[in-house]
Parts: structure tokens; C-alpha cells; sequence
């Protein structure tokens, strides 16, 4: 991966984690690369300022790097409110509307990041757009239950146009499935859309779980520069 764009990602998610973190929090914690950096950090911090942090994951990955970072593990049955929740991000656009479920966590990291007093997300400048599908080609991530996913598929696609495609690992290995254990529509889009009427939309199917479409529900997302410099929305 270019450099600058692991430079970007870095220093995203280390301000928001030297802004936004303090000692005894509750902190969701998001999925995906960049995230990982952010993670690193607040581990970082963990032992030089001795924090005492609860984490909260949002995938089975997220578990992981917490674990092996030997961060506390929390969950939403013990600590449902959370101080702050730290996330990646597939798109942003002006309004802090974002795309997410580029790896397929949508549905846990809403649940998360919603629990959050502060939700605050962190990106290289690519992921930077005017309008959602400007950057992200890959479309709108629709978590569905296997035995609904072609009727949810030919309902989207009838009602919103566009290709609503199922997520494969490879052509070998099929379909990928979530940590819940379903599948992924990716449903690809042209033009600008209403992201509210969308989002009821979607969620107006049966079969639907979760959708990657996260609307004004984010307080601040950082960006991060192939120079490694920081700027806000
Ligand atoms: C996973 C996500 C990620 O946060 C999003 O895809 C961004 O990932 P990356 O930081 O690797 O670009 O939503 O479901």
C-alpha cells in the first residue's frame, strides 16, 4: 500500500485518540486498517499513562487486536453506555453522512458506535467526498439473512435501481459472511440520492439486518494526509 496513504491513516487515527481519550472510559472500538493504528495508540497510552480504559469491540477483528494487545475487553451486556466509540470510515461526504461495511462490520459497529455519547471517525484524505459514491465505487453494504438475500437483492434493484451484488470472498470460496453469520449486498448506485428515504428504505425489507449507511450520526471525523497532516469536519 502507498506510503502516504498509511501515513494518512496513522496520524487520523492517533489525534483523534490523543483528542478524544481519557482515563477511565468506556470506548467503542472500530474495524478495518485504519483503526488498527488507533488501537496501537491507545495502547500506547495505556501504559505510559497508566489509563484505565474498558474496550468495546465491533467485529470478531477488533476482539482481536484488543486482546493481543492486552487492552481490557469489554461488552455491551456489562457496559451499554459508552464514552466515546473511534471507527473507520469507507466515504464521508460534507455533511458527516458515511459509507461503512467495506469489511463487512456494518452491522456490530452501528450497534457500537450508537451506544456512544461521541462517535468519531478516522480516514485517509481519499475517503474524503462532496456526495457518497463520488469516491467509494463499491457501493451501499447491505447485511442480509442468507435465505432473503435475492429477493431483498431484486427489491432493491427494482425499487432503487442499480446493481445490488452479493459479496463473494473469491469465486472459489463463495460468499463472504459476516460475524453474524449472513451475507453482503453491495448495492452499487449512480447519482445523488436522499440517504434518509434510502436508509428507511432498506431497513423496510425483511431480510435486511444492517445497512452501511451511517447518516449525520458521527460528531467529527479526522482525516489524515499523504503527509501525515490532520484536518476535521
Ligand atoms: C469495516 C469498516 C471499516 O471501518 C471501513 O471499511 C474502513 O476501513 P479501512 O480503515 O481499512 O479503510 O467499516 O466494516
Amino acid at each position: 500500500m502507498d506510503e502516504g496513504i498509511n501515513a494518512g491513516k496513522k496520524a487520523a487515527a492517533y489525534k483523534a485518540v490523543d483528542d478524544f481519550v481519557k482515563d477511565n472510559q468506556i470506548i467503542g472500538v472500530g474495524s478495518g486498517s485504519t483503526i488498527v493504528y488507533s488501537i496501537d495508540r491507545i495502547a500506547e497510552r495505556v501504559k505510559n499513562e497508566n489509563l484505565k480504559l474498558i474496550c468495546i469491540p465491533t467485529s470478531f477483528q477488533a476482539r482481536q487486536a484488543i486482546i493481543e494487545r492486552g487492552l481490557t475487553l469489554g461488552q455491551l451486556e456489562m457496559n451499554p453506555k459508552l464514552d466515546i466509540a473511534i471507527d473507520g470510515a469507507d466515504e464521508v461526504d460534507y455533511q458527516l453522512n458515511c459509507i461503512k461495511g467495506g469489511g463487512g462490520c456494518q452491522t456490530q459497529e452501528k450497534i457500537v458506535d450508537y451506544c456512544a455519547e461521541e462517535f468519531i471517525l478516522v480516514a485517509d484524505y481519499r475517503k474524503d467526498s462532496e456526495h457518497l459514491g463520488d469516491s467509494w465505487k463499491k457501493g451501499i453494504p447491505i447485511e442480509v439473512i442468507p435465505m432473503a438475500y435475492k429477493p431483498v437483492q431484486m427489491k432493491i434493484q427494482s425499487k432503487l435501481g442499480g446493481k445490488a451484488n452479493i459479496r463473494m470472498a473469491t469465486k472459489k470460496a463463495g460468499p463472504v459472511v459476516t460475524d453474524n453469520g449472513n451475507l453482503i449486498l453491495d448495492w452499487c448506485f449512480e447519482g445523488k440520492q436522499n440517504w434518509e428515504q434510502v436508509d428507511t428504505f432498506l431497513h423496510s425489507i425483511p431480510g435486511v439486518v444492517e445497512t452501511g449507511l451511517f447518516i449525520q450520526s458521527a460528531k467529527m471525523v479526522y482525516f489524515g494526509t499523504a503527509e501525515g497532516k490532520v484536518y476535521t469536519r
